[in-house]
């Protein structure tokens, strides 16, 4: 097996998130709140953005250096016109012990319906749909938008109809906006095989207006749940992963909780951002990216992208989250989550 590359605190990285687009067809308050991505806000310029050839070129670098996960995230990535098209260049690379990396995708599920069976196609493998309400009303609240809520579910199932799975469900509680859907979410998604799983609301960026009152800390959302169905811890399956995750004891399903904000996972954090322009993120909360698209355009030898990208990750520290409470940054500084890509 390849020796994946490690960070001054030893952790290896193995996950690449790539965001396609800055773009969105919602505004859900934590990440692209009206007020800011209004009419007068000013995406990414069609240059700016990495081609899918350097996407893929990046992509490739990275899996010969030991990532063997590849997430495409956005904005939303369906609004990149032609995405199976850099789903299929991407299904394409293989790890240096000749394995397919795991390719996966997240999305808000609007535009799942009509291009999941082209992405299963191109060889994408698994999606996870961001859905934070069942009920109308509060669906509309939360995502800003006039898409319904039903396109979102008829994605859910197309995904899952066309083996776009596991198929994950990720719901960001924030309290008194959506803690009343918490039980319902668990018994719509209950009994289907698709994993629940709530993110507690992040500090990610600096206009979202966030504050710890707003978040519902995951072990109050887990005893909620227990009050209805008694629960049974499940083992981590890597240590890397977002999640934790519980059992219903009935059988009937799995639930998940990502608790960035009251069980930081920076210890084992193995993920890697590039950003829609081309820069690399080395945490969710960095404020600031390095440049790769100039190195991509400039002809540099793919060696010496190489050399760059594993200096960069072996001279990487952050904890962000480990490290909230201690010393919160300057909040202007961080980078806005629909660029770098959650
Ligand atoms: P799986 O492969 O299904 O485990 O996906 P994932 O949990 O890695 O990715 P997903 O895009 O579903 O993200 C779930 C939630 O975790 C989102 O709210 C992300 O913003 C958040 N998240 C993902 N990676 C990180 C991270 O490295 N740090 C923090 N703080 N949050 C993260
Ligand atoms: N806090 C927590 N999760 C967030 N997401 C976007 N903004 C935030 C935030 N401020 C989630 C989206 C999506 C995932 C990529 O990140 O809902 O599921
Ligand atoms: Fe769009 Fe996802 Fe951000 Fe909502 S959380 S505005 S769906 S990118
Ligand atoms: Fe990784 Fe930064 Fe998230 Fe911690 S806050 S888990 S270091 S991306």
């Amino acid at each position: 097996a390849t020796q994946a590359l490690r960070d001054r605190l030893g952790r290896p990285l193995t996950d690449l998130r790539i965001s396609v687009t800055d773009r969105c067809n919602f505004r859900c308050g934590y990440c692209m709140p009206r007020a800011v991505y209004g009419p007068g806000h000013r995406f990414l310029p069609q240059p700016d953005l990495l081609s899918f050839e350097e996407i893929t070129r990046t992509a490739r670098l990275f899996v010969s250096l030991g990532v063997t996960k590849l997430r495409i995230t956005g904005g939303e990535p369906l609004m990149r016109r032609d995405l199976p098209e850099l789903i299929r260049q991407l299904a394409a690379l293989r790890t240096p012990d000749d394995e397919r990396p795991e390719l996966a995708m997240t999305t808000n599920g609007a535009l799942l319906a009509p291009h999941a069976q082209a992405l299963h196609d191109a060889g994408l493998q698994r999606v996870t749909v961001s859905l934070d309400a069942l009920a109308p009303a509060t669906f509309r609240a939360m995502s800003d938008s006039d898409i319904a809520v039903e396109r979102v579910l008829e994605g859910i199932a197309t995904a899952q109809a066309v083996g776009l799975a596991p198929v994950k469900v990720n719901m960001v509680v924030q309290k008194g906006l959506n803690d009343d859907q918490i039980l319902p979410m668990v018994e719509h998604f209950r009994g289907t095989g698709i994993e629940l799983r709530f993110i507690e609301f992040m500090d990610v960026g600096h206009t979202n207006g966030w504050n710890l009152d707003k978040v519902l800390p995951s072990q109050a959302v887990q005893d909620l749940i227990a009050r209805h169905h008694p629960l049974r811890e499940l083992p981590a399956e890597r240590p890397e992963d977002t999640a934790r995750r519980v059992a219903l004891s009935d059988g009937s399903g799995t639930v998940g909780f990502v608790s960035s904000v009251t069980q930081a996972f920076c210890g084992d954090c193995s993920r890697l951002r590039l950003s829609t322009d081309g820069k690399l993120y080395t945490c969710l909360f960095a404020s600031q990216g390095h440049d790769l698209r100039s190195l991509l355009r400039d002809a540099t030898p793919d060696a010496d992208i190489l050399a760059r990208l594993a200096a960069l990750w072996g001279a990487r520290s952050d904890r962000y989250s480990a490290l909230r409470h201690a010393n919160t940054p300057s909040v202007a500084s961080r980078v806005e989550m629909s660029y770098i890509g959650g």
